[in-house]
């Protein structure tokens, strides 16, 4: 028997360091993760500065935890994978520089991962192969987007967020909430409480058949529902809130502030803008689907780990006939294994990396 090979995998494009071993792309051994949620909450986002300070205080611990908690010797490992695109540059370069080093030392292949790509690859962990084609929603703190994959490496972008990334709302929203950081999974519990059709908040479709999203407008109309329209109220030439901002400003109990609202309320607000984030994930999500003929529909991102997006999505699977992929709540958020993981697919493709490698903060279209 072939013994399989191990990745080990780093993750510092945003505020987690990570590092973990997968065997034979799927099978994870660890999966080590030091959070700077505590770092950043005061802020009620991540300071660049201070995330990329942070990762070089934890990323040599974080890699020696991942390998102390497997028995695999160095020598055993067949590459190193660094998620090396897209990030805030100074923090993906903490990572980079320590996956170089480990690379150089003990004499390794470097496999440079897509950190978006490898979110849509999270679903095999632990799980097996995705079927391809499949349509795959990908949405973080960071990014929104879908793409149509054909393999694990191989993925066309088909529309992105032309403003908020769909994780970046859920935090905002519950800045305006006043229910902390990070929004995703508060707002998630929340809503539970709530009535998510009371509130009619906006869809935005950006038309026809537009596979771009947009959540600033949604924003928005949270703000005002929650503070009221800001005054003077619009005069000749003057502007004027967008009619579905102004619809959701109107309906009762808006615009006394935050401090004035019912938990009751409260959840209502949230479980509104949760069904209108979700609804619009799931009408481009179907539309992408439909577009490249998918079998499969996949999440990933912070965002997977929405219990109303989770139902949704298997719903639109059973209605679509797709299979449907979704990562387990451990490889939804940031993590190292999934790097791992796709780093496996680039180094059996000979797909590997030298020492030159450099970061980039954008995402190439
Ligand atoms: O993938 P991730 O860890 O980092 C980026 O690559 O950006 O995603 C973090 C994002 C945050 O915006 C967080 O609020 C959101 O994922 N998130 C959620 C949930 N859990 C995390 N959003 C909605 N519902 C959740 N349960
Ligand atoms: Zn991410």
């Amino acid at each position: 028997m072939t013994e399989p090979a191990y990745i080990l995998g780093i993750e510092s494009s945003c505020d987690e360091t990570a590092c973990g071993i997968v065997a034979d792309g799927t099978d994870v051994l660890s999966n080590c993760v030091a959070s700077q949620i505590e770092l950043h909450r005061r802020f009620g986002g991540v300071v660049p500065e201070l995330a990329s300070r942070a990762h070089i205080e934890a990323i040599n611990n974080i890699v020696a935890s991942a390998m102390e908690q497997t028995a695999i010797a160095p020598e055993k490992i067949s590459a190193v994978a660094i998620a090396n695109e897209p990030g805030l540059i100074g923090s993906l370069l903490i990572g980079l520089m320590a996956a170089k080093t480990i690379a150089w030392i003990w004499d390794v292949p470097l496999v440079a991962v897509n950190h978006v790509y490898a979110h849509a690859y999270a679903a095999a962990l632990d799980a097996g192969p995705i079927d391809y084609p499949a349509a795959a929603l990908i949405c973080s703190g960071g990014h929104t987007a879908l793409y149509r994959c054909d393999s694990p490496m191989d993925m066309t972008l088909l529309g992105g967020t032309i403003d908020d990334a769909a994780g970046e709302a859920f935090d905002k929203v519950a800045k305006i909430l006043q229910l902390g950081y990070p929004g995703g999974p508060v707002i998630d519990r929340v809503s539970r409480d709530g009535d998510p059709k009371l509130i009619d908040f906006p869809r935005s479709l950006l038309g026809g058949g537009s596979l771009d999203f947009s959540f600033s407008g949604l924003k928005t109309a949270v703000l005002y529902h929650v503070n009221g329209v800001p005054g003077p109220r619009p005069t000749r030439g003057g502007r004027k809130p967008g009619p579905s901002a102004r619809r959701a400003s109107m309906q009762s109990n808006a615009g006394r502030g935050i401090e004035n609202f019912t938990p009751r309320e409260v959840a209502d607000v949230a479980a509104g803008f949760q069904a209108a984030v979700v609804d619009t994930l799931r009408i481009k999500l179907r539309r992408a689907a439909e577009k490249t003929g998918a079998k499969t529909l996949v999440i990933g991102g912070g965002v997977a780990a929405n219990s109303a997006l989770r139902k949704a999505v298997t719903e639109l699977g059973d209605k679509l006939g797709c299979e449907v992929r979704m990562p387990e709540m451990a490889y939804c958020v940031d993590n190292a294994v999934m790097t791992a993981g796709l780093g496996y697919h680039y180094l059996q493709a000979g797909k590997t990396a030298d020492l030159n490698l450099a970061a980039c903060p954008t995402v190439r279209r």
